[in-house]
């Protein structure tokens, strides 16, 4: 069958990886993809929001499956525009409606959904301009530190964690006055919850699903967490805390109850859900739900997924996951995010890389990279993913790190610490 994935970073790449391999694909396109998919597929030059352009894409290409990568699509109701088309209507899209995407799109949404379902989470209340008074008073009933949620998407940026509370009233005005536009114009505060993070992910096609390796990623630009957050530095999986009572925890409270909740709100949810949580002294607590693989999380989990992607996307498609299980490598995958200096502030792209043709021992992924006139460039703050298999979390990460001083780009920057919490 011939496949398009929608995406354009590490992520995608990753799955674009993993679906080349399988016997059922014949043609593999990625739009607008980079120049690690132009390694496995065929990359289209369009827009994840152009859904014009990829209607065109998928009717001009004979495309049977998509794939959707991002969570902005699936925000902007691509599935529905799919389902809506007389077209497109056929071809199976892989990825939740719109008003399910809102568990990622909407905090507010996600956090009733939550309350709803009795599905663990931190203690909550949100406020829009009018109850901005209630809002300040809260905050002086809440212990430090405070947690102030924009409710849209606001590219990793809408949460702010703050330890005084004249800052937390400050930041909550601002807010609801404006500081992620839209996004902001309601906001959550909630408890904090102190433990170690972690990312789940299942897939489901709306009343069966299975659940994938677990990773966990590190957000913050410097080492031992520290700085601004980024889209990711690194991961690993498995997590080892992550031992198989606490994993049957994460179903039982979390997964099983979210699925079933989406069933009775009647929301059409077809594809990957991620579930960011946090373990509180061995409970797990659910942080934020997205609709979509994580990344640089997807960089561990894939690699570690040994039964055919396509397989498992067309049951997805037809409803029939409940049948499927999956097998996955005992071995620990790590990946290590080369990004370009200055990153997640300004930084420049259009830098040359140098070697990746002498990589040994670990597969790279390309976030942000364009090739110009047969030379490899940077192309984003994120360039480059190195995941390594090995024995255990330790001979993967320095296979990692090997290779990311062999690779060459001016400004180049990488955590030289990834997995430190977990040792
Ligand atoms: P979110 O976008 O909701 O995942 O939040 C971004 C990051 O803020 C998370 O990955 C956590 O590290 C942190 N965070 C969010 N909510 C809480 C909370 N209630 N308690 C502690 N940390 C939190
Ligand atoms: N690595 C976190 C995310 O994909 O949102």
């Amino acid at each position: 069958m011939n496949i398009l994935i929608i995406g354009s970073g590490g992520r995608e790449h990753a799955l674009a990886w993993k679906m080349a391999q399988s016997k059922k694909t014949d043609r593999l396109f990625i739009a607008p993809g980079n120049a690690g998919t132009a390694t496995v597929g065929t990359n289209i030059p369009v827009k994840v929001n152009d859904f014009k352009g990829l209607k065109n894409t998928v009717l001009e290409n004979g495309v049977d499956l998509v794939l959707v990568g991002p969570e902005v699509p699936l925000v902007e109701g691509i599935r529905d525009f799919f389902l809506g088309d007389a077209k497109l209507k056929r071809v199976p899209l892989i990825g939740p409606a719109g008003n399910a995407a809102m568990l990622e799109g909407s905090k507010d949404f996600a956090k009733m959904f939550m309350q709803k379902y009795d599905i663990p989470t931190a203690d909550f209340r949100t406020f829009i301009d009018y109850s901005i008074h209630e809002g300040l008073q809260y905050l002086e009933q809440l212990t430090p530190p405070f947690v102030l949620k924009a409710d849209g998407l606001a590219a990793g940026k809408g949460v702010l964690i703050l330890d005084n509370l004249e800052d937390a009233r400050k930041e909550l005005t601002n807010m609801l006055k404006g500081k992620f536009g839209n996004a902001s114009k309601k906001v959550i505060v909630e408890e904090f919850l102190r433990g170690i993070e972690l990312s789940v992910f299942a897939l489901t096609d709306g009343k069966g699903y299975v659940i994938l390796p677990e990773a966990k990623d590190y957000k913050r630009i410097g080492e031992k967490d520290t700085g601004l957050n980024t889209g990711g530095m690194g991961a690993v999986s498995p997590v080892p805390f992550a031992d198989k009572i606490f994993m049957k925890k994460v179903e039982e409270r979390i997964v099983a109850p979210t699925v079933r909740g989406l069933q009775k709100e009647k929301l059409d949810y077809n594809g990957f859900i991620f579930f960011g949580l946090m373990n509180c002294n061995g409970d797990p607590y659910v942080v934020e739900y997205n609709v979509r693989m994580g990344d640089p999380e997807a960089e561990v989990v894939i690699p570690r997924i040994k039964t055919d992607l396509v397989d498992l996307l067309t049951a997805t498609a037809e409803k029939k996951l409940d049948t499927m299980s999956i097998e996955t490598d005992e071995r620990t995958v790590s990946t290590l995010m080369l990004v370009s200096g200055g990153y997640p502030g300004p930084y420049e792209k259009g830098k040359e890389i140098f070697n990746t043709q002498k990589v040994k021992g670990s597969l790279i992924f390309h976030a942000g990279t364009r090739m110009e006139n047969g030379k490899l460039l940077t192309d984003g703050g994120r360039v480059l993913a190195l995941s390594s298999f090995g024995k255990n979390m330790k001979e993967a990460l320095a296979k990692s790190y090997r290779n990311a001083e062999i690779i060459h780009f001016d400004k180049k920057y990488y955590r030289r610490d990834i997995g430190f919490d977990l040792e």
